[in-house]
């Protein structure tokens, strides 16, 4: 592909799907303006960014698959960046709990770490995550060599681990940890499914 038939790609569609990365922000900062958060606006943030730090984590999971299904082999260029935003979203719900649930109280956060599992496991994501972030950019991949592919294979136990946050959370409704599950574990056994049969 020259660079000129690139160009309309690098111009028009991945800042345009950077944008549409920043929908879901814009509509929490539009409803926290409108004060249409809720009763419990903190839990409301706290819902919403997570919702989207796992959504995130699965449409970066699902780029490889599809790509190979589709064929379009461009779609792969939008793999760190989806990344990337997980990360944002991540960082976003985990300022929500530090700012808005302990109010900096790190005494009080290791507490919670330790006593909650869906904290524990929550913050061992966040924590696996950020190297992966660290490690995106093209110069640390020159760098790492083989071992970025190894470092980045964590994602797999981050998604797992972020399911298992959101089911361990809920009290009474598995519908929607159930559904994330489902979609991971369709994510998960399609890669399996690739290694085994090449
Ligand atoms: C990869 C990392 C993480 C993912 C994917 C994730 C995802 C989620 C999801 C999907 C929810 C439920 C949203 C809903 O009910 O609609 C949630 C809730 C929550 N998460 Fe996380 N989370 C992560 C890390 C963390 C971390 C690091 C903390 C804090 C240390 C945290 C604290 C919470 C809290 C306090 C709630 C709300 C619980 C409640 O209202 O009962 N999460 N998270």
């Amino acid at each position: 592909m020259t660079p000129q038939a690139n160009r309309p790609f690098f111009v028009v569609v991945k800042p345009l799907v950077f944008l549409m990365s920043l929908l879901p922000l814009a509509w929490i900062g539009w409803l926290a303006w409108q004060g249409e958060l809720g009763a419990n606006p903190v839990e409301t943030l706290s819902h919403r960014t997570g919702d989207w730090s796992l959504r995130f984590l699965l449409l970066t999971l699902a780029v490889t698959p599809v790509r190979r299904w589709t064929g379009w082999n461009r779609l792969q260029q939008f793999r760190r960046m989806l990344g990337l935003f997980a990360f944002f979203y991540v960082s976003l719900h985990f300022a929500v709990y530090l700012i808005f649930d302990q109010f900096f109280d790190w005494t009080a956060i290791v507490a919670d770490v330790i006593k909650r599992p869906y904290i524990t496991v929550g913050f061992a994501a966040f924590l696996l995550l950020i190297p992966l972030a660290i490690t995106s950019t093209h110069g640390m991949m020159r760098r790492l060599g083989r071992n970025w592919q190894r470092v980045h294979r964590l994602v797999y136990l981050i998604a797992v681990l972020g399911v298992l946050h959101y089911a361990w959370l809920v009290k009474a409704d598995l519908t929607e940890p159930l559904l994330y599950g489902g979609a991971l574990a369709v994510l998960l056994g399609y890669r399996l499914w690739w290694r085994l049969t090449r």
